[in-house]
């Protein structure tokens, strides 16, 4: 029998937002996963046949943020109306992907793009990051949210997850931490100056080709997965984002793991794409055996969310 904690944070899976790349017309039936639980899913809004939606950021009025690799361009979806047609918000040229998606201060995001290929395992000097501003946007004008580029990062090759470091004195502009699977290592942003560092390149985050990927942080520390390790880790990190502490596995092997959510108490719900396992598992704030909650096809990023009766519910006082 598991901890009370982990019956209660299955219940709040309930209102898990989930992207679904790929074909996504039938994310239960079509996955072939070996559930150990199998958690009600329903599609939010489907694609056309052929898109890749790579990562999600959910915005404080519930509405989703989605990235979209195939093209690559950012969408807005409304979770609660499946039928309206995504907003798109912007496309960008000079790259062919885009990848992670973060909220720093509330309604601003910051999204990160490259040029790569997963085939060649090369990445070819351009990498960007924009700011995806939302606060001037208004649904009646499209185009309205305000997107400048705010750093480039040469020696990258295929930037994919993001995660906000906030200032610690609550002074400076902070640091935003980028993954790049190709390169095995972690990049840090100031988006204040745009000036690039890479503060952690570890056996932890490299791989012979899809290496460290999904990152997040919560309370100084850093958590981040590695797809071809099969692997989700915790580190303490600085107000640089050089690590300080001990890397900890929470989970190794039986996944393939993608980008994830953590839930207030640190336990994580990890996108997994292993073939015939489909789906998300729950990983245990103190570590364990990676568990698929819910099935779909090819799922990438996993966000709760923040609209009316959405987000984590817990039972206080358990
Ligand atoms: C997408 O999935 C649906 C449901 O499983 C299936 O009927 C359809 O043929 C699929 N389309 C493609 C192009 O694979
Ligand atoms: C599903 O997983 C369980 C536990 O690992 C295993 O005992 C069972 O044989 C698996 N079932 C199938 C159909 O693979
Ligand atoms: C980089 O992206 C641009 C825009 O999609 C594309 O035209 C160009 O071919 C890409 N460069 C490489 C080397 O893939
Ligand atoms: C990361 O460290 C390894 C081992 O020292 C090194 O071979 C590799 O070039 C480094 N990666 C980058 C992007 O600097
Ligand atoms: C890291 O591990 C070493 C060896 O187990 C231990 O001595 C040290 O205190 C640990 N450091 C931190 C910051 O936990």
């Amino acid at each position: 029998m598991r901890s009370p904690s982990y019956l209660l944070s299955l219940f709040s899976l309930r209102a898990i937002t989930l992207t679904l790349a790929h074909n996504s017309s039938n994310p239960l039936l079509d996955t072939g996963a070996n559930l150990t639980f199998a958690l009600p899913t329903h599609p939010v809004y489907t694609f056309p046949v052929g898109t890749w939606i790579e990562n999600l950021a959910v915005r404080a009025n519930g509405k989703i943020l989605a990235t979209d690799d195939s093209l690559p361009r950012v969408y807005q979806i409304d979770p609660l109306s499946p039928h309206t047609p995504a907003i798109l918000l912007h496309e960008f040229t000079d790259t062919a992907s885009i990848l992670g998606i973060v909220e720093t201060i509330p309604d601003v995001f910051y999204v990160c793009t490259a040029n790569y290929s997963s085939a060649k395992l090369e990445g070819y000097g351009q990498a960007y990051i924009y700011k995806l501003d939302m606060r001037p946007f208004s649904p009646s004008i499209p185009s309205s949210a305000a997107v400048s580029k705010v750093a480039t990062l040469s020696e990258a090759k295929a930037l994919d997850g993001l995660a906000w470091l906030e200032p610690r004195d609550r002074k400076g502009e902070g640091l935003l931490l980028v993954s790049d699977f190709l390169a095995g290592v972690v990049w840090s942003v100031d988006i204040a100056t745009g000036a690039v560092a890479m503060p952690i390149n570890s056996t932890y985050t490299r791989s012979t080709g899809f290496g460290v990927n999904g990152l997040k942080i919560r309370d100084q520390e850093l958590y981040f997965t590695n797809t071809q390790q099969q692997i989700l880790v915790k580190v303490a990190v600085n107000s640089k984002g050089e690590v300080v502490g001990n890397y900890t596995v929470l989970a190794q092997g039986g996944f393939g793991p993608d980008d994830f959510a953590l839930d207030a108490e640190g336990d994580a719900y990890v996108t997994s794409f292993e073939v015939g396992r489909n789906g998300v598992v729950f990983v245990p704030r103190e570590g364990g055996e990676a568990v698929y909650i819910a099935g779909m096809a090819g799922p990438t990023a996993a966000a709760f969310g923040r609209g009316e009766g959405e987000g984590l519910r817990r039972h206080d006082g358990v």
